[in-house]
């Protein structure tokens, strides 16, 4: 089974990227994740859509997804919500109206931040968004990582064994949560 990780930052040394990487390295046997990229998106714009002339990136990230079982966000947060380029990202896999391509997929989030906080604010405004797009989301455990600039050493391992130990449990309960919805779909 495969899941997607889309990462809200596409920063180089982002953090967001670090830890999904050390989610990937902690999910059980049998599943996989795979970061979808979304930084080379350019911005929703109907009228490309309605004149035939969609974006190859747009039809290539939309194929990306439906290929998935379900999808993990990691996601720092931008001034109380989501980074403008993941909220890019939701619209366009949302699109042509009524063929979303996250269409009902399993989800999972996790919020990121340097402060204490842990992007609580992003972590929910991005769950209002999956909400509309009938994605049901991993209610528990929540993943709200703050302090997060001191968790990784200079190669990006992740170094805090409590942190590995909760994102164990985490990329477990996501694992599980995925193959619930495709077991489901399944039956
Ligand atoms: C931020 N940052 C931030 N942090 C936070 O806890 N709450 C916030 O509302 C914001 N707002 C915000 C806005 C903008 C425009 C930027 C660039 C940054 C800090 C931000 O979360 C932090 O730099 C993260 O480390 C960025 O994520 P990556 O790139 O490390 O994954």
């Amino acid at each position: 089974m495969k899941i997607g990780v889309v990462v809200g930052s596409p920063r180089k040394q982002s953090f967001s990227r670090k830890l999904a990487n050390a989610i990937g390295e902690l999910v059980p046997a049998g599943m996989q994740m795979e970061i979808i990229p979304i930084d080379n998106l350019p911005f929703y714009n109907q009228d490309l859509e309605d004149a035939g002339e969609s974006p190859a990136t747009w039809l290539e990230f939309r194929d990306r997804l439906r290929a998935c079982d379900g999808i993990l966000f990691v996601t720092p947060e931008y001034n109380r919500g989501v980074p403008a380029m993941l909220k890019n990202a939701i619209d366009v896999g949302s699109r042509p109206y009524g063929k979303a391509a996250w269409g009902g997929k399993p989800a999972a989030v996790v919020s990121i931040s340097q402060g204490p906080m842990g992007g609580f604010g992003a972590n929910h405004a991005l769950r209002q968004s999956l909400v509309f797009l009938n994605m049901p989301c991993m209610q528990q455990p929540e993943a709200y990582i703050g302090g997060v600039a001191n968790l990784f050493d200079a190669e990006g391992k992740l170094t805090v064994d409590s942190t590995r130990e909760f994102l164990t449990k985490f990329a477990n309960a996501v694992a599980g949560w995925v193959q619930l919805h495709a077991a489901k779909q399944a039956a």
